[in-house]
């Protein structure tokens, strides 16, 4: 869903299978090299198929939604079709290996407009949970909400209502902090290591620092890099900026 730049990114692939084919192998080697008590969180949207058209113009909202190609229809699908591609990803993952524990929607309550007529306008992303193993790290008390009558605390939901949050280095879509918080919060102990492969601005190593974890970012573009590498040194803790 965005150009960004990258020879052969993935994204871009011709062919749909071969797109959740680049994903399964990438995050098996983030499976590689996870604690064996450790766990993954994907963060990953549906997509519709582009009707037949071969590029999207930016808009002056979002200058990164501009494509400079659009893939064909996948084989099997017609213009206009939902792709569950974000299911599709979930389901090779399990089939892979991985533990699929649980489907949370990320609901964004100041979700982009469409201009769309004839279905309603998708609000939310999935966040999928995985382990590598049975039993595994998960802090559930760290995470807890509060109860509708403010008096107690429960299992936090699978619905998480959180606004997408602008970061104004980046044309492209940063995490807001708060959806990445309950996950590094639940998923590892104080000190411990997070990993993000797809490190964009830095927001996952942002928020490693301010819950005291530490963090491991992977980038192929240096733009983003240095933007990372600005973001967390403002974050007035340089302590992670030797793993980037
Ligand atoms: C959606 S952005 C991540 C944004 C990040 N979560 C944040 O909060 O800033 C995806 C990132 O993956 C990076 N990337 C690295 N390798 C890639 C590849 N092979 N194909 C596509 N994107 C890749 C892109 O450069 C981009 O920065």
């Amino acid at each position: 869903m965005r150009d960004y730049g990258h020879e052969g990114q993935i994204g871009a692939e011709d062919d749909l299978q071969d797109y959740v084919k680049s994903l399964v192998s990438c995050f098996r080697e983030v499976r590689r090299v996870l604690r064996s008590d450790g766990t993954f969180w994907l963060n990953i949207a549906n997509t519709y198929t582009s009707g037949g058209r071969a590029w999207r113009d930016s808009d002056a909202k979002n200058k990164g939604r501009a494509m400079s190609y659009r893939p064909d229809t996948p084989e099997g699908l017609k213009p206009k079709d939902l792709i569950g591609v974000a299911w599709m990803v979930a389901m090779a993952l399990q089939l892979d290996g991985w533990y699929l524990r649980s489907d949370i929607i990320w609901h964004k309550p100041n979700c982009q407009p469409e201009s769309v007529k004839d279905r309603v306008t998708v609000s939310h992303e999935y966040l999928f949970m995985f382990s590598k193993s049975e039993n595994y790290y998960f802090d559930q008390e760290a995470i807890k909400e509060t109860t509708a009558d403010g008096k107690s605390k429960k299992n936090k939901r699978t619905v998480w209502a959180i606004n997408t949050e602008p970061c104004k280095e980046a044309h492209f879509a940063v995490f807001p902090r708060a959806l990445v918080r309950p996950c590094i919060l639940a998923g590892s102990p104080k000190g411990g290591v997070v990993l993000d492969p797809f490190f964009g601005s830095g927001t996952v190593g942002v928020v490693a620092i301010e819950t005291d974890r530490r963090c491991v970012g992977v980038e192929a573009k240096p733009d983003y890099v240095k933007i990372a590498k600005d973001r967390i040194m403002s974050a007035n803790r340089p302590l992670l900026t030797e793993c980037l």
